[in-house]
């Protein structure tokens, strides 16, 4: 925000330096310094020069020299232009700034930019995030919801921080729970269409499979011989296959319709089989991978090769004694495609913590190829969500939390509140707030939680209009958004002249680090970073609008806090748009 003065006063800096013969630094940089009376920016630059000067045997005590190179400098340099005060504290140069000036500055420029304000500069990256990734033929359940969210909040964020972004799913079409669920179809329910839900509906045919296997053991012989059907590619059952999955894939884009989610690209498991096996077979010709078939899978001893004494990577199997793949077999040349394919420079994959392991060494092995990019491969790993009364789980056991039965009670809870809230509300305008505030609700407890701990999702906490959750956070916006409403226009421009409230400076201060906030939640994959600033932010808007007048404050001060209360309005509705969250106007 104030890049052209740092800039201006970098150069004095460097200028300074060189004309006392001192070595130069690259560039300087600036970080804000807390306020006390004024904000202000301070460099740490003379600390690095003068510990380069005691590298070079000079000696001495490096705090000093760095207090005493700063000095110096700023006797060159004076006050430079745009600051009104400099001065050198603790080896620090801090530059500081008329509160009324930053405050006008902080507050034009979010308003100047609108929607962009904190979108990064485009950064020459291509990133790709992988996630979502359901198994057809199954249900979509909670864990998959925490994956979506997660995903597509970091998606956003990578992309406002300005990275090229693909967003890329990849679904798990084939496998021994597609050949049981196709079992099951053929002979249970054979020519059914689904009906209602059709992801429930397709989760209900696979727990039927596998009860009735249960029941049934020698039914396995059937999924056998159906399973060596669908390997040899047997025309009709491929045919069924591909109609089958489509049902699911249509429940899916529901659900992510539902949640305004979208891909760019959607691979297929089934898609990257064959080229996996051939690459199974090149390791093997390179000595990469031993092959014990028949009597063993073909498997890939990563710490042998690598000369690690210490069980690390340990060892991966990547095809299976009978030949047939696994999830392994598939992720290696699915790697290499995104790369490739898609030409990205970092490919992230949201994956359950579980699986932590696993990606390590399909990322190793990939090096082990020799293919260089396998270091620009992250694993963006999330714990499991827990749901009051601690129902497990499992998709074969049928008792899982199925999206469709969340976003059912999710709704139900949120109209009920809304109709608590807002009875004079018209009732359209209810169905939309209530949506909005259920999904909020749902996502925000998914995004607050660092995406390693475990999440247990309870729905009084999700939904509190006092506490950390979304519906608290879009009713600051609400509350902006009524203000200015009420004001009728904001004003073109406004000074910062009257003496500020300490709610108005916390207010700035975090208005101004959204930009910062942003970087930081996209370079340390974190959008709980994200999650907690709006937070904050919506923390440090009610206690302003509930510390200082804004429609009945006197002269000036009106119109800058109006100006401030839309820039309020701005950032929070631009942070719950990273998160995936809507701001409603009416609550
Ligand atoms: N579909 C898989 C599952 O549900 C997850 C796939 C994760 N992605 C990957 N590239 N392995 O377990």
């Amino acid at each position: 925000m104030f890049d052209r003065e740092l800039a201006k006063a970098s150069q004095a800096i460097i200028r300074a330096l060189t004309e006392q013969g001192l070595p130069t630094p690259q560039r300087i940089d600036w970080s804000p310094t807390p306020f006390h009376g004024q904000w202000g920016f301070g460099t740490a630059a003379f600390f690095q020069i003068a510990a380069q000067e005691a590298r070079r045997g000079k000696g001495g005590c490096v705090p000093e020299r760095a207090a005493e190179i700063a000095q110096a400098v700023l006797q060159a340099i004076g006050t430079p232009e745009g600051f009104s005060r400099a001065s050198v504290e603790r080896g620090y140069l801090n530059l500081y700034l008329e509160p009324g000036l930053y405050a006008k500055r902080v507050v034009n420029t979010i308003l100047a930019q609108g929607e962009d304000f904190g979108r990064g500069h485009p950064k020459d990256e291509r990133v790709m995030v992988e996630y979502s990734q359901p198994n057809t033929h199954k249900a979509f359940h909670v864990g998959h919801l925490r994956n979506v969210i997660l995903g597509g909040a970091m998606a956003n964020i990578l992309e406002f921080a300005g990275c090229d972004t693909v967003r890329a799913n990849y679904i798990g079409d084939i496998g021994l729970h597609v050949i049981k669920w196709l079992w099951c179809y053929r002979k249970y329910h054979p020519g059914e269409q689904p009906q209602g839900d059709k992801t429930r509906w397709m989760q209900e045919i696979y727990t039927e499979a596998e009860r009735r296997l249960e029941e049934n053991p020698e039914n396995e012989q059937e999924v056998r011989a159906l399973f060596a059907a669908w390997e040899a590619r047997d025309p009709e059952l491929v045919q069924l296959w591909e109609r089958t999955r489509q049902w699911s894939m249509e429940g899916f884009q529901e659900i992510y319709d539902l949640l305004g989610e979208h891909f760019d690209v959607i691979f297929y498991e089934s898609e990257v089989e064959e080229p996996g096996k051939r690459l199974v077979e090149d390791l093997i010709a390179r000595g990469i991978a031993i092959d014990e078939r028949p009597d063993g899978p073909v498997l890939i001893k990563i710490d042998e090769l690598l000369g690690l004494e210490k069980e690390t990577y340990r060892t991966l199997v990547v095809l299976r004694s009978d030949g047939t793949s696994l999830y392994s077999t598939k992720d290696l040349p699915l790697a290499i495609r995104k790369f490739e394919e898609w030409k990205v420079d970092r490919s992230i994959y949201v994956i359950d913590v579980r699986q932590s392991l696993y990606l390590k060494q399909i990322f190793k092995v990939l090096e082990l190829m020799g293919f260089e990019q396998a270091r620009n491969c992250v694993h963006l790993s999330y714990e499991i969500v827990n749901l009051p009364g601690n129902v497990t789980m499992s998709s074969r056991e049928g008792t899982v939390v199925l999206f469709d039965d969340l976003i059912r009670e999710a709704f139900a809870r949120a109209g009920r509140i809304v109709e608590l809230k807002n009875p004079s509300l018209p009732d359209d305008q209810k169905q939309i707030v209530a949506r909005a505030v259920a999904l909020g609700a749902l996502k925000y407890a998914m995004l607050a939680v660092d995406n390693n701990k475990v999440v247990t999702f309870d729905w009084d906490r999700a939904l509190d209009f006092e506490g950390q959750a979304a519906p608290y956070i879009q009713y600051a916006h609400v509350r902006a958004n009524s203000i200015l409403r009420r004001a009728g226009s904001i004003p073109q421009d406004a000074t910062f002249e009257h003496p500020l409230e300490a709610s108005e400076i916390q207010l700035l201060e975090l208005l101004a680090r959204f930009p910062q906030e942003v970087q930081r939640a996209a370079a340390e994959y974190k959008p709980l970073q994200i999650a907690n600033y709006v937070y904050n932010l919506a923390r440090a808007f009610t206690d302003f609008y509930q510390h200082c007048p804004v429609l009945q404050a006197e002269g000036a001060a009106g119109a800058a806090r109006l100006r401030l209360t839309a820039a309020a309005r701005q950032t929070l509705a631009s942070g719950l748009r990273l998160l995936g969250i809507e701001a409603p106007e009416v609550m």
